[in-house]
């Protein structure tokens, strides 16, 4: 596609002595479109040029060569010089460049022979899968898709919660009283319950606490009860959390937990040893730290390794696995502290810098109930498979009110309800606390996942009702020169750069966003527009650019995991 701001850019440079990738770089998209859809601020140049930015902008003004058809007007606003696209080269643009790529339209190559690679839902074993949990599968899975449109290898690792002292606990826990619990039938129930009842009995008396932490001291060194133990909750968690991946269609290459990384800790010690930091603290080791609040714990007083030694084997692990060009971890805010650690105790380990240099937590706010947190502390848990289904009942019910002679209502359902609940973990910035309320995110008329696929059928349902389309060959684009139908059209040309901006910044919610906003403009060129029984001319271009945006639509969900009906 003919890039518009390349062209203004180089044209500038030939005039003045800048280069035009630095130009690139300060020219704006107006806020409002009225003063055009490029700016280039001339006062930019004033210093170098030692005149006034107005001066600066009408000598330009004379001196550029823009065609026509490029270009359609430049004006002079203060220190600005206005440029106003030609809207028919616009449309001529997007729409052939979308008639030859179909689906791949928007996808770039621009992260080939680079992997990058994602650590995201984490559950822990034999505890309750959260909805932080699913914000960190959403978020993730989300950025996994945008990586791979970009031309990226995405490599989506789980990394399981499934070792650490709470092992120790369970394995005892279950040593005493697991013939009370239907284990088999509810896992993570009964599991829940007897962590909460060993905790309670290790503050009741220091010895259980101590056979707690022997447990998993046994379990680090192969004892065949507990590995067996161990790999019975594993199983039987992992069962249970693939219910929720099912519903959410999420995917992962590698279910490395922390446990696969119990065998390569040693190496982490040692080679912390040789940097000289690793120091003694009341029996245990840990590296002081002098940009974090409180030192790193590399090895508990009894020689149990920890949380943050995991993640650093796991680090060395993934450099030498997989060379990523970035290693992203998003988990909820709770753990900046941990990531901060971990990253400054991995440039120890010797690894070049193109890898330490490269670990990105991407954190997220925290998800409220209108009652309050929810977390599996403080027991006001809410189960996600539980919260899944509620959403597809819900979104079946409103369909069922809405259109009950739909087919494949079922089908629908679970598309609208699922698609709800992600496009609500997506919505805004990441980092914003989130509050989790129906009402919201089931409104087909708010900024929602639904209302998203509501203005797809219906790019849909215009053209079923049309049953052809039109050859781009014939399309007239001069038709496509309004303002409802240019704003679509701006839409459709900036999705490539959207999504590179989504993983700049590792931030789906500009995905999300952009789907917003093309829904609405859709809407509105729709209202605006008569599509069918107007003259063949207008019909037909019209009719493309429906069949493009519904495209888009489509493409842009899926990146968010998002499934679009057919109908609805
Ligand atoms: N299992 C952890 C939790 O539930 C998240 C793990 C995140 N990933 C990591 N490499 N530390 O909080």
């Amino acid at each position: 596609m003919l890039q518009f701001k390349t062209i203004i850019a180089t044209s500038i440079a030939k005039e003045v002595d800048l280069k035009p990738e630095e130009i690139q770089e300060y020219i704006e998209i107006p806020k409002d479109s009225k003063l055009g859809d490029y700016a280039f601020p001339c006062f930019r140049l004033a210093k170098t040029l030692k005149k006034a930015p107005q001066v600066i902008a009408s000598e330009l003004k004379e001196k550029l060569t823009l065609e026509e058809e490029v270009i359609e007007k430049v004006e002079i606003v203060g220190g600005y010089l206005n440029f106003y696209i030609n809207k028919e080269t616009l449309a001529k643009e997007v729409l052939q460049e979308a008639s030859s790529k179909k689906e791949d339209y928007g996808k770039l190559s621009i992260g080939e022979g680079k992997n990058i690679v994602i650590d995201y839902s984490a559950p822990n074993i034999a505890k309750p899968f959260h909805i932080g949990h699913l914000r960190s599968t959403v978020i993730g899975g989300a950025l996994y898709n945008i990586y791979n449109f970009l031309g990226y290898h995405s490599v989506g690792i789980n990394h399981l919660g499934d070792w650490g002292t709470q092992f120790g606990k369970l394995i005892e826990g279950y040593k005493r009283w697991g013939t009370e619990y239907d284990i088999e039938q509810n896992p993570i129930d009964a599991l829940t319950k007897i962590y909460i009842r060993i905790n309670e009995a290790c503050k009741e008396d220091e010895s259980i606490l101590e056979d707690c932490r022997n447990n998993f001291k046994k379990l680090e060194d192969g004892d065949s009860y507990c590995v067996e133990l161990w790999k019975k909750f594993r199983e039987l968690s992992l069962k249970e959390f693939e219910k929720v991946y099912q519903l959410l269609g999420s995917h992962f290459d590698s279910w490395n937990g922390e446990a696969f990384y119990s065998d390569k800790m040693p190496e982490v010690v040692e080679l912390l040893e040789k940097s000289g930091k690793l120091v003694e603290s009341q029996g245990a080791r840990i590296i002081e730290l002098e940009n974090t609040e409180a030192p790193c714990l590399i090895e508990k007083s009894n020689g149990s390794t920890t949380y943050a030694t995991r993640d650093l084997a796991a680090i060395l692990y993934r450099a030498r696995t997989y060379d990523f060009a970035k290693a992203l971890y998003v988990t909820s805010y709770e753990q900046n502290l941990h990531f901060k650690q971990v990253f400054e105790v991995a440039k120890l380990l010797g690894l070049d810098p193109k890898y330490t240099d490269n670990l990105i937590h991407v954190p997220f706010g925290m998800v409220f109930l209108k009652t309050g947190k929810m977390s599996t502390r403080e027991g006001n848990i809410v189960k996600l498979e539980e919260l899944l289904s509620e959403s597809i009942t819900r979104a079946k019910a409103i369909i069922e009110e809405k259109n009950p002679n739909l087919e494949n209502k079922e089908e629908v359902a679970r598309k609208v309800g699922i698609g709800a609940v992600i496009f609500n973990d997506l919505a805004n910035s990441r980092i914003k606390d989130e509050i989790f309320d129906w009402d919201i995110i089931l409104n087909f008329n708010g900024e929602t996942g639904p209302y998203i696929q509501y203005i797809y059928v219906r790019t849909k349902s215009v053209q079923e009702k049309a049953g052809y389309l039109p050859e781009i060959d014939n399309i007239h684009f001069d038709v496509l020169t309004d303002e409802a139908s240019t704003k679509v059209l701006k839409l459709l040309y900036s999705f490539s750069e959207t999504v590179m901006q989504a993983a700049e910044k590792n931030e789906p919610s500009i995905v999300s966003h952009f789907l917003i906003e093309l829904a609405k403009a859709y809407s509105i060129f729709y209202s605006e527009n008569r599509i069918m029984g107007e003259e063949k001319e207008k019909q037909d271009a019209r009719l493309y650019l429906t069949y493009v945006t519904g495209m888009v639509l489509k493409q842009g969900a899926k990146l968010l995991g998002m499934e679009m009906p057919e109908k609805m």
